[in-house]
């Protein structure tokens, strides 16, 4: 199960493989702008992946295409209704 530590709040929750960011995230409590429900067509939940990117969900094309998008990304941003937690721990960064 990975663990999830949220920044800047600095919290660490327990997540589960196959989850979402966004779904780790609101079940923990933290607040997220996601303005679309998740369906990759507002940008408003993106993040910034500290830690672990790497055992995240590849990159789709609806989630490339919004995050071109945005002003303000980096090669750490993700869409966190789009990006799936995998066996390790991540480090997130939340921008709102
Ligand atoms: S909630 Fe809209 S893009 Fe993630």
């Amino acid at each position: 199960m990975p663990m999830l530590t949220i920044k800047p709040s600095g919290k660490t929750v327990q997540s589960a493989e196959g989850m979402s960011i966004l779904e780790a995230l609101l079940a923990a409590g933290e607040p997220i702008m996601h303005k679309c429900d998740g369906k990759a067509e507002c940008g408003s939940c993106h993040i910034f992946i500290n830690e672990g990117r790497k055992t995240l969900s590849k990159i789709q094309r609806s989630e490339n295409e919004r995050l071109d998008a945005i002003v303000g990304v980096s090669s750490q941003s993700r869409l966190a209704c789009q990006a799936k937690l995998g066996n390790e721990d991540v480090t997130v960064e939340l921008l709102s």
